[in-house]
């Protein structure tokens, strides 16, 4: 009977041990569950902010990347910052092409914040802003294929002074050179461009045509020059002639480029113009005469396939 007892004590007392030691065991690992585990169960990540979407409370998977990932990672600020001061130093600063202020739009364009520099880079990435007027546009001094004074006849005055200065030059060298088309207005853009997309398609008229606000005709700066006769104005029988080889061979003495280089099509985005000269000032024409570089390649700018 004793012996009875004694084993019935024992049972008891094991088994008093075995719900003990299961009870503390359990309280141990109800504190060492890891707050993201947490956050999938509870919806509250680890910043105290809110999961928002059924997924993450039913799987926990994006409780548990988002969470995480945001507290691990070097805050934004440091990283753009490291990243800006990693440039280049002899990266072109201009602000012709400066990126500061400038936007992309809905239709992928890139609005240029400073339409009025002088080596702005005007193409079918970058468009004029819509109220952009150049301000100081006059009638250059020199031979037009025309004799109306009308707004084709204008430049800024810079770019004017400075083509006087290259015809007067030429003539010295017996080459009579004429002003075809200079500055024109964004409406006259716009009609111009429709006229050439309805003769040629919008895909053709693209190659050699530019949509409205991203013309450089637009800005002042730009010209179409033919010899004094008129012939092969704006065409490709132009390029043959001496006067373009005279553009070609003298027009950065002036502070002009030509702008559409025969070999860049897929850069510039526009077919060879050897008659569209565009005005960047003296240095700068000269740098990108001696790099054979367009205006694209110096700003390191993305090329204009198309
Ligand atoms: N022909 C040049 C690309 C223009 O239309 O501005
Ligand atoms: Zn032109």
């Amino acid at each position: 009977m004793k012996k009875r007892r004694r084993r019935l004590l024992l049972f008891v007392m094991v088994c008093a041990a075995m719900v003990i030691g299961y009870s503390l065991f359990n309280k141990e690992e109800s504190t060492t569950i890891p707050p993201k585990q947490a956050a999938a169960d509870g919806t509250t990540t680890q910043d105290g902010g809110e999961l928002s979407g059924d997924s993450d409370a039913e799987t926990g998977e994006n409780a548990e990347s988002e969470a995480p990932a945001e507290a691990e990672s070097p805050a934004p600020t440091d990283e753009s910052k490291s990243g800006s001061e990693e440039l280049p130093s002899d990266q072109p600063s201009h602000e012709g092409n400066n990126a500061e202020g400038e936007e992309q739009t809905e239709d992928g364009l890139v609005v240029i914040a400073q339409p009025a520099d002088i080596a702005v880079l005007v193409n079918k990435q970058r468009k004029l802003p819509e109220e952009y007027n150049p301000s100081d546009l006059v009638y250059p001094d020199v031979r037009f294929i025309f004799s109306e004074k009308v707004e084709k006849r204008k430049l800024r005055q810079e770019a004017a002074t400075a083509l006087e200065k290259l015809f007067s030059a030429a003539e010295d060298d017996k080459v009579m050179l004429a002003g075809v088309s200079a500055y024109r207005s964004h409406s006259t853009q716009q009609k111009l461009f429709d006229r050439y997309v309805k003769r040629d398609g919008l895909v053709k008229a693209r190659t050699y045509s530019a949509f409205p606000g991203t013309s450089e005709h637009e800005t002042g700066l730009a010209i179409d020059i033919s010899g004094s006769d008129g012939k092969c104005a704006a065409a490709d029988c132009f390029a043959d002639t001496k006067e373009a080889k005279w553009l070609a061979e003298h027009a950065d003495e002036y502070g002009f480029i030509v702008r559409y280089p025969e070999g860049k099509e897929k850069i510039t985005g526009y077919q060879y113009e050897p008659w569209h000269l565009r005005f960047v000032g003296v240095d700068l024409a000269a740098e990108l005469a001696n790099s054979g570089e367009t205006l694209e390649e110096y700003y390191d700018a993305v090329p204009v396939t198309q």
